[in-house]
């Protein structure tokens, strides 16, 4: 066991595989990262918002706060390295990058907004809301359903889940099955809890609309 630990025994063909996959996939991963970062290094302050002048500082409202952007960071950076790195608000997750996943979704004026999409710039003036600030009675009843059924597996894809769900329930207080799938599609689980996200769902709305609040 103590050679096993230490390498000097290799595992069988089927944990050898998976620790080659794991291998490929940390080093695909971090050269994803690392083309993303040089992207942004290269990228000439797309989308600043005309309203801010040369030499203003940036400012956003997240959670509620008034967060001045320091002057070191760019107007192009996304907003969701801005909120993980500057802001320690690590509950949103950076999985692709890409606008495939859905795990960096936040809300953003009531709306979820996929954060890797949208620079510091473009996120001024608008109400950003993480899921470490997500405490409306809309979010409270999500999260009293998700806890009820057991919705969570690893977690990693559920902050952003939870933005989308709020977003949902904000401007349709009864989805059937059909509108909970549209509205959810952005966000992707690798543990595969649609169903139980699903059920949340419903379980939340009509517990709302019992309590008249939606
Ligand atoms: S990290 Fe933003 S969509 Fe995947
Ligand atoms: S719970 Fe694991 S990725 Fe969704």
């Amino acid at each position: 066991m103590e050679l096993f630990r230490r390498g000097l025994i290799l595992p069988g063909p089927c944990l050898r595989d998976m620790a080659f996959m794991h291998r490929v996939h940390s080093i695909v991963r971090s050269l994803h990262l690392s083309v993303a970062r040089f992207g942004y290094y290269l990228r000439k302050k797309p989308g600043v918002d005309p309203s801010v002048g040369e030499g203003d500082a940036m400012h956003l409202n997240v959670n509620g706060k008034d967060v001045e952007v320091s002057e070191s960071i760019q107007p192009g950076m996304p907003l969701l390295w801005f909120l993980r790195d500057e802001l320690g608000l690590t509950g949103t997750k950076y999985a692709c990058g890409n606008d495939i996943c859905g795990a960096c979704t936040v809300l953003i004026n009531g709306r979820n907004v996929k954060s890797c999409q949208i620079t510091v710039a473009e996120a001024q003036g608008r109400d950003i809301i993480t899921i470490e600030g997500q405490d409306d009675t809309i979010a409270c009843a999500l999260f009293a359903a998700w806890k009820a059924l057991d919705v969570a597996q690893c977690g990693f894809c559920q902050p952003g889940q939870i933005a989308s769900a709020v977003a949902l329930l904000r401007v349709s207080p009864a989805p059937d099955d059909a509108d909970i799938d549209a509205a959810m599609i952005g966000n992707l689980c690798r543990c595969a809890t649609y169903q139980r996200i699903r059920q949340a769902i419903h379980r939340a709305a009509a517990e709302l609309q019992q309590a008249d609040v939606i």
